[in-house]
């Protein structure tokens, strides 16, 4: 059984994201989607409420499991006896940062292996940051998140501005 574990900080999970989840879910038998906890990202949701908004956002695919993880990627793959992990691969800017985290992951774990799908083009410029920077402004960013991330983003927004 092909085990896979799709890592990031999903801050928030976008359409980008939920794209490769579904093509990397259809590919393989198990996929963990696994928010990452000690990240040096100042983030606008908890790990908690990311995890919560991607299992509702996943909720219809029965092969694909959310949680949240702390530590090394490997370590955690290790764990959870998954051999691949799957990344998303946007432009060639991020290219670079991808090989040398999937070289310094292979170097640790050699039975894991890391495997890119190239994003859907219209997803292709996307990013948590550009989401959450237009909805500071009050952009729409219908087209970039689920009207359920919308709603929690633009609540979470209120929040921040009512402090
Ligand atoms: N669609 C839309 N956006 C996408 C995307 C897609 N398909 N793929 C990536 N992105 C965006 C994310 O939204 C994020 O945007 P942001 O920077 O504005 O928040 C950015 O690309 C990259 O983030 P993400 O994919 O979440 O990765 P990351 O760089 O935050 O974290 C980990 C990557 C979790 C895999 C890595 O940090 C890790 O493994 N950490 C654990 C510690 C460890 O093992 N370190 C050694 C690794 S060598």
């Amino acid at each position: 059984m092909t085990r896979a574990i799709y890592p990031g900080s999903f801050d928030p999970v976008t359409r980008g994201h939920l794209d490769i989840i579904e093509r990397a879910g259809r590919t393989m038998e198990h996929l963990t989607v696994a928010v990452l906890v000690n990240s040096v990202k100042n983030p606008l949701f908890t790990v908690e409420e990311r995890v919560e908004l991607l299992r509702r956002e996943t909720a219809h695919l029965p092969n694909v499991e959310v949680t949240s993880f702390n530590g090394l990627l490997v370590d955690f793959a290790r764990e959870s006896g998954a051999k691949v992990i799957i990344r998303g691969l946007r432009a060639v800017t991020d290219f670079e940062y991808e090989l040398q985290m999937a070289q310094t992951n292979r170097k640790i774990a050699p039975e894991v292996d890391t495997l890119f799908l190239t994003t859907s083009l219209e997803y292709a410029y996307l990013s948590s940051s550009i989401v959450k920077e237009v909805a500071l402004y009050d952009g729409d960013i219908s087209a970039f998140v689920t009207p359920e991330v919308e709603h929690a983003v633009k609540e979470k927004m209120k929040q921040k501005q009512n402090r």
